[in-house]
């Protein structure tokens, strides 16, 4: 049989393969296959086409010997077309084999062909044959999402974050997890960033909030008996947006009753650990080292440092201390640091580069006040201070180069500032020195958990505290008491799970009394009426017998990210937001009309008012 037809009602049967499927173990069956028209060649009046689904690419052929009429129709395909082709399979010749393709060996040889959707030439080309250097503009991609999600590339992000999904389910229904759904229109829960906002109709002038999480609900979960919950949740933040930050992400959230830190931890790393052995087939050695947040930020200047290389901060205020020179002297006094950064083998660069480094990258791009170096020559020739003898003696900067450990051949960097500003920036040189190192292993995976962070930080401009994590996160206990007289010192029981230099999950043994909850509530500042009225649900369920109770949220997105190592959250979300939180597809967001505001009791008012 063979048919020519280009009309939408399906006269095909059922596909009895994908297109990535066929091999030589196939040879000489007739097949039925769908899909889009990928690449199109003419090699001497024999058209091959290589036809593209989900699965893969199969070779079609259509030959005028075969089939004149097959291959005089066959001539009309064009990018993109979504056809149903029978045909038999054939062995390809030697020279066309392509052992990339898991259907490589073989091609079908068209009998019947059935056009079932044309395409007009679309924006941009999608063929698995176009190189990344020649992808269209991601504006444009982003515009016509679902032509861009036909790429392999993006394709197998989505199979990816399918499989993590899959991997999730089972890991934490073998804990004994149960998954609980969370309520999407609530009360606004602080994470630190500004709610999406949802006006209610029937109570005029009242709002939902979009979760920023599900801390309090999780909460209230464990203090409704459910021992061990799982969700698998979106979250919302209206907040300034990055590669690793988007508007509307996913948690893998969890909490449990009862729970000490090293019960989460372990339990993290199980997940981890079968996250990736199961979709990258890599053991992860466990436990992850551990990290306290003031080494952290000492060390590496991060509170994510990014462990696949060392290159350690060293402090060298007491050696700058006294030093005559003005600029040590002040940083000093005022309660800062002089921090020094080795760079092995870095010691006979020129001018010019420590002039780049100190203008475009220390000051323009950390944003510092300027670099000061000191050089140490291979050759043997005396150390080279950018600070010259009569400013910084001598004997403060051999100090400096016996304290950090440079030896000759290196470079030895210092800044001077406010903690932590000067730490993270630091932190932030270190990363680009590796960089410029090569010292940075692209395939290493590196977890870590950073702990004991800070319960509260001081906000300059509130002039007051806000909780690091959460308020609903405990103190230690025995930082209690330092609560009311020295609530900068306390630490708290939270933790985060960092990977490769990225916050990948965050959590903590929460607070499940309510005098303490209280005394938090104080330290933030947040009046008795207010802390009633937001939290006080949670106050109340406080005095009902609430178990000590800790978790985690895990971003899956970020994970995914990391999984399939790509740049750009955008990557591993179907439908992800720009930078500016739109969505060029649809037009997200868009004004509504009047009457719906009218409705809803709300005045739109110009951003020019
Ligand atoms: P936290 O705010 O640390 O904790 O969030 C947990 C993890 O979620 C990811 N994440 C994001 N991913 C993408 N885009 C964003 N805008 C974004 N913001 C956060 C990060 C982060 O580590 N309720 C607490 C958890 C708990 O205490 O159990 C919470 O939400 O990977």
């Amino acid at each position: 049989m063979s048919s020519f037809s280009e009309n939408t009602t399906n006269q095909h049967p059922d596909r009895t393969h994908t297109c990535g499927e066929l091999s030589e173990f196939h040879l000489g069956e007739q097949v039925v296959l769908k899909g889009w028209v990928d690449t199109r060649r003419d090699l001497g009046g024999v058209i091959f086409i290589d036809l593209r689904d989900r699965y893969g690419l199969t070779q079609i052929v259509f030959s005028p010997q075969d089939n004149p009429a097959a291959h005089e129709f066959a001539d009309r395909l064009r990018s993109e077309y979504v056809i149903s082709i029978t045909g038999t399979v054939s062995l390809r010749s030697e020279e066309t084999v392509n052992p990339i393709l898991a259907t490589g060996k073989i091609e079908v040889r068209v009998t019947s062909l059935l056009i079932l959707a044309e395409s007009e030439p679309p924006p941009f080309s999608i063929s698995s044959h176009t190189q990344k250097a020649k992808l269209a503009s991601e504006d444009l991609r982003l515009k016509y999402r679902y032509l861009d999600l036909r790429r392999p590339d993006l394709r197998n992000k989505m199979i990816l974050r399918h499989q993590v999904y899959q991997v999730i389910h089972r890991y934490f229904d073998a804990e004994g997890f149960l998954e609980v759904e969370t309520p999407t229109l609530m009360k606004s829960t602080p994470e630190g960033a500004r709610d999406y906002l949802v006006p209610s109709r029937v109570h005029p002038g009242s709002f939902y909030a979009l979760p920023q999480s599900p801390q309090t609900y999780k909460q209230l979960l464990m203090i409704g008996g459910l021992d061990k919950y799982v969700q698998i949740v979106k979250c919302f933040r209206d907040e300034d947006l990055r590669a690793d930050r988007q508007p509307e992400f996913t948690q893998i959230d969890v909490e449990m009753a009862f729970a000490t830190e090293e019960a989460i931890y372990s339990l993290t790393e199980g997940l981890m650990a079968m996250l990736w052995e199961e979709v990258l087939g890599v053991t992860i050695p466990t436990p992850f080292p551990r990290l306290t947040y003031q080494d952290a930020i000492w060390k590496y200047g991060s509170d994510k440092p990014d462990l696949r290389f060392d290159l350690p901060i060293c402090n060298l205020s007491s050696t700058f201390e006294n030093s005559g020179f003005r600029v040590f002297d002040q940083a000093l006094s005022a309660g800062g640091s002089v921090l020094g950064l080795v760079i092995p083998g870095f010691g006979d660069k020129g001018r010019g580069y420590m002039d780049r480094l100190d203008k475009t990258v220390v000051r323009k791009q950390i944003g510092a006040g300027g670099l000061i170096h000191v050089r140490i020559p291979s050759d043997g020739t005396p150390p080279n201070c950018s600070v010259k003898a009569h400013v910084l003696p001598d004997e403060f900067v051999t100090g400096a180069i016996q304290s950090s450990g440079a030896d000759t051949g290196d470079l030895l960097l210092v800044l001077c500032g406010k903690w932590p500003t000067v730490q993270e920036q630091m932190g932030t040189l270190r990363l680009h020195m590796a960089r410029e190192l090569g010292s940075i292993d692209e395939r290493a995976w590196t977890f870590a958990w950073i702990t004991e962070f800070p319960l509260l930080q001081w906000d300059e401009r509130e002039k007051r505290y806000s909780a690091m994590h959460h308020p609903f996160t405990s103190p230690r206990t025995e930082d209690l008491e330092l609560l009311q007289h020295d609530p900068a010192h306390v630490r708290a029981r939270a933790y985060d799970i960092v990977l490769n230099g990225m916050e990948i999950g965050g959590g903590s043994i929460r607070i499940h009394d309510k005098n303490v909850q209280k005394q938090m509530f104080d330290a933030l500042g947040i009046p008795k009426k207010e802390s009633e009225e937001r939290f006080g649900f949670l106050l109340n369920a406080l005095r009902y017998g609430a178990p000590p109770h800790g978790g985690i949220a895990m971003g899956l997105d970020r994970i995914v990210m990391l999984l399939s190592r790509s740049t750009s959250l955008r990557d591993v979300i179907a439908f992800p937001k720009t930078q500016s939180a739109q969505e060029p597809m649809s037009g997200t967001p868009s004004t509504v009309e009047r009457d719906r505001l009218q409705e809803l009791n709300i005045q739109s008012i110009p951003k020019s008012e």
